[in-house]
């Protein structure tokens, strides 16, 4: 299949680092099974190879630092800006570490959707992949919600599970979490393109459907 360039939405994507999801989400709409085109990338910190990936792909690719603005509704009050010249359908936070205000959450509401490395409701913040090896846990994973002001915390959407190895460190861990993050970040974008994926009342319907409030859960047998 290859996208209708009418009908594609319009995507843009936050970063702060890697830009490894952003990559996964360029390549699905390549290939065409994202029916929508990413229009813009921006990253708040400087010199990120996610900024690299943007420009190899001739997608539009800017900084917003946050440590140049004096406050953070200030530095919100400009990506908002930036972000609104694009038009977006669709604004994907893409391993973006930065804490958005209320006000700012609210003028993206239902269209505004993060990757969180762990399985929510367990763990929002940082430092996800050692709290699940320090906890013991068997299993771990990544989510895909929508953003709402609650840290981690809105609707989600679709979570995939990985297995917790006794010799783990949080860097193997991380590792075997971003290759499913990899394969349900773009899923979920193309089901939203798609317009399958709403949300009503705090409640995520897919086709129609309400989602459990963890998420559907992405089985995958490749995993062990
Ligand atoms: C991912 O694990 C994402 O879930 C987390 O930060 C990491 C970003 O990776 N929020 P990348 O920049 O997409 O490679």
């Amino acid at each position: 299949m290859t996208n209708d360039t009418k009908s594609a939405s319009q995507i843009l994507v936050l970063i702060s680092g890697s830009g490894s999801n952003l990559q996964s989400i360029i390549n699905a709409c390549n290939s065409g099974e994202i029916r929508g085109k990413v229009v813009a990338v921006i990253s708040n910190v400087p010199q990120v190879k996610g900024l690299e990936r943007a420009a190899k792909a001739k997608i539009p690719n800017m900084v917003v630092n946050h440590q140049r603005y004096s406050s953070r509704s200030e530095f919100d009050d400009e990506l908002c800006k930036i972000i609104n010249r694009f038009n977006p359908d669709l604004v994907v936070l893409a391993g973006f570490m930065r804490i958005l205000s209320k006000d700012f959450v609210k003028k993206f509401e239902h269209k505004m959707i993060n990757i969180h490395p762990s399985l929510l409701p367990a763990y929002p913040g940082l430092n996800t992949h050692q709290r699940a090896i320090d906890a013991g846990d068997r299993e771990a994973g990544a989510t895909v919600h929508y953003v709402t002001s609650e840290l981690d915390g809105g609707p989600c959407i679709l979570r995939a599970k990985v297995s917790v190895h006794l010799e783990d460190t949080a860097a193997d861990l991380a590792k075997r979490v971003l290759e499913r993050e990899h394969i349900i970040f773009p899923k979920v974008v193309e089901w939203f393109c798609d317009r399958r994926i709403t949300l009503n009342n705090g409640v995520v319907f897919i086709d129609g459907v309400s989602v459990p409030k963890a998420g559907l859960l992405f089985e995958d047998s490749s995993e062990h």
